[in-house]
């Protein structure tokens, strides 16, 4: 079986009320609940993202970036408030229903690359797909290496690629999962200061071609003014 790559895949996947923002977030709350207290990590977040918007956020360590990514990303269940992502209401969906809201639709990056050491690059790219049961065949996964750039470290395994490549991998990964959203966390980390601007720019360009909508974390204020729009968060609220 053959799978195109592009934009085609979503309408295959029919997705009904699909045509709104990529995201909206009004009142938007996560709170930890711990022994000793309360941790409002992400605390009445307004946000609106359109489709094909190139978002960044910023903001001090602990106010609320990764958290606010995992929600919109499905990873964590909303304590309160208004979620729409890609025209789902995800607000009061439970940890096995966002599961299924994830499949297929929104693709992950993070700063640690999290490959699989013992598998190959193109093997990496593969695996999640068919975890989520839309398996993507060889010459897919090999396609979405090609759009990262990496078609000639498709047999690599993650230990014999450099770190802007292992990520550039990821992104492929992330790609097999989802042409309509990629979230990425610090993807850009581990990296050194030219892999970081290759990685961003790799977004930027998967964003402009594909149309793919991009919301990065980063604390880098160079690479975040590179993006569409930053939003900026303190104490787990947006500040301008
Ligand atoms: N699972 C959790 N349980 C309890 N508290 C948490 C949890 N995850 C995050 N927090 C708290 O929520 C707040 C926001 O954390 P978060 O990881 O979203 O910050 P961040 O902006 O991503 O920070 P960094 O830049 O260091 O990655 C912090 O005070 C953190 O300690
Ligand atoms: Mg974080």
């Amino acid at each position: 079986m053959s799978m195109t790559i592009t934009g085609s895949e979503t309408a295959l996947h029919g997705r009904p009320h699909d045509n709104g923002p990529a995201i909206i977030a009004r009142g938007l709350r996560k709170t930890f609940a711990l022994p000793a207290e309360d941790v409002h990590a992400v605390d009445g977040v307004d946000l609106e993202i359109a489709r094909g918007e190139f978002v960044t956020l910023m903001g001090p360590s602990g106010s609320g970036k990764t958290t606010l990514l995992d929600l919109l990303g499905g990873l964590e269940t909303v304590t309160d408030g208004e979620l729409i992502v890609l025209g789902r209401d995800i607000s009061s969906a439970r940890e096995s229903e966002l599961v299924t809201l994830r499949r297929g639709r929104i693709g992950f990056v993070f700063q640690d690359f999290l490959l699989l050491p013992e598998l190959t690059a193109i093997e990496n790219v593969a695996l999640p797909a068919t975890f989520a049961r839309r398996p993507v065949d060889r010459s897919t996964a090999m396609a979405h290496l090609v759009r990262v750039g990496l078609e000639t470290r498709a047999s690599h395994l993650p230990k014999e690629l450099s770190g802007g490549e292992r990520q550039r991998v990821a992104i492929a990964r992330a790609l097999a999962m989802s042409t309509d959203l990629l979230l990425a966390d610090e993807p850009t980390g581990n990296l050194d200061s030219k892999n970081s601007r290759d990685v961003f720019a790799l977004l930027r360009e998967l964003n402009e071609r594909d149309g793919l909508t991009v919301v990065a974390t980063t604390h880098d204020e160079k690479l975040g003014a590179t993006a569409d729009r930053s939003v900026h968060l303190c104490d787990g609220r947006v500040v301008m």
